[in-house]
């Protein structure tokens, strides 16, 4: 079985008191599906949106210098031992994903640029680094580079126990200030391009947690209900799409379900999008909450 579940930490805020991390885990009984554990509630969503409105407002205030051009990337590679299938990539490996994830974000102008990359062999943090548990913890305290407006992935193995067919998890921009060392993308090592995790090897593991880590939600945030994922033009659907039904269509409101879009669980080679409408949201979150400019 190859269900998989990207978990993202509770949104916090800087200026309201932080609500406690959300550390909810989901698991999925759909066989070689991507499932993603950004299962916030309808109350820890609005208490975020409410919090994003405010933090907007105090941001225009301010003269915070912004940070412009490209994101700098900083890749982790966290292997149990020097071999691929023990999670050793390729300096190439790392390229490319970041080509990918340049490809994909190019209609939305967030360009990315990999600042630098390291290797480390621990075979306990490549097979049970998992959200919020103490191996996670070490290995980003080791690890992470940069402040809120880098990026920083971490390609492990999830193969240990609960965490087995995990594809990958990030957390929320207006997470940031609550527990800086957390901030990050962590993902399955076989999922980046050429990988050997069949249907989810093009490398849109890391598109899709980066959309989350850029501040988006789910194309099926919230289901038929308004106000879904906070973007106007990604279609309501019911819930997330497996493999790549075409022409799937949960919800009565306008428009077919958005299987193609990057924020969906399709599979990598279904998805192809963010909407105008992600891109105006995503920047607003960077800027917010990670000092860039778009
Ligand atoms: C790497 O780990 C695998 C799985 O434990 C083992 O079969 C293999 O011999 C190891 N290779 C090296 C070079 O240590
Ligand atoms: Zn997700």
């Amino acid at each position: 079985m190859h269900s998989c579940f990207a978990l993202v930490a509770l949104l916090g805020s800087s200026f309201v008191f932080a609500v406690p991390s959300a550390a909810e885990s989901h698991s999925d009984l759909v066989p070689n599906a991507r499932v993603c554990g950004a299962n916030l509630s309808p109350e820890e969503i609005a208490f975020a949106e409410e919090s994003f409105a405010v933090d907007r407002l105090v941001l225009e205030t301010t003269n915070k210098q912004l940070r412009t051009g490209a994101i700098p990337v900083y890749f982790h590679v966290v292997a149990a031992n020097q071999t691929r299938e023990e999670g050793w990539l390729a300096a190439e490996d790392v390229d490319y994903q970041i080509q990918v994830l340049n490809d994909d974000f190019a209609s939305t102008g967030v360009q990315w640029v990999l600042a630098d990359a390291d290797w480390t062999v621990d075979a306990d943090w490549f097979s049970l680094a998992a959200p919020g548990n103490s191996r996670e913890v070490d290995m980003k305290k080791r690890l992470r580079r940069g402040d809120a407006s880098a990026l920083n992935i971490y390609s492990v193995g999830f193969t240990g126990g609960a965490n087995s067919g995990l594809l990958g998890y990030s957390n929320f921009p207006s997470a940031y200030s609550r527990d800086p060392n957390d901030d990050g993308v962590v993902v399955l090592y076989s999922s980046l391009p050429g990988g050997a995790m069949q249907d989810y090897n093009l490398g849109r593991t890391v598109t899709h947690e980066v959309g989350h880590w850029v501040g988006l939600y789910h194309t099926f945030q919230g289901g038929c209900a308004e106000p879904g994922d906070f973007v106007d033009d990604t279609p309501q659907e019911a819930g997330p799409t497996y493999g790549c039904p075409v022409s799937k269509d949960t919800c009565s409101s306008d428009g077919v379900d958005p299987i193609q879009n990057f924020m969906d669980y399709s599979y990598d080679a279904c998805m192809s999008q963010f909407t105008a409408g992600q891109a105006a949201r995503m920047k607003e979150q960077l800027q917010t909450y990670r000092g860039i400019a778009i």
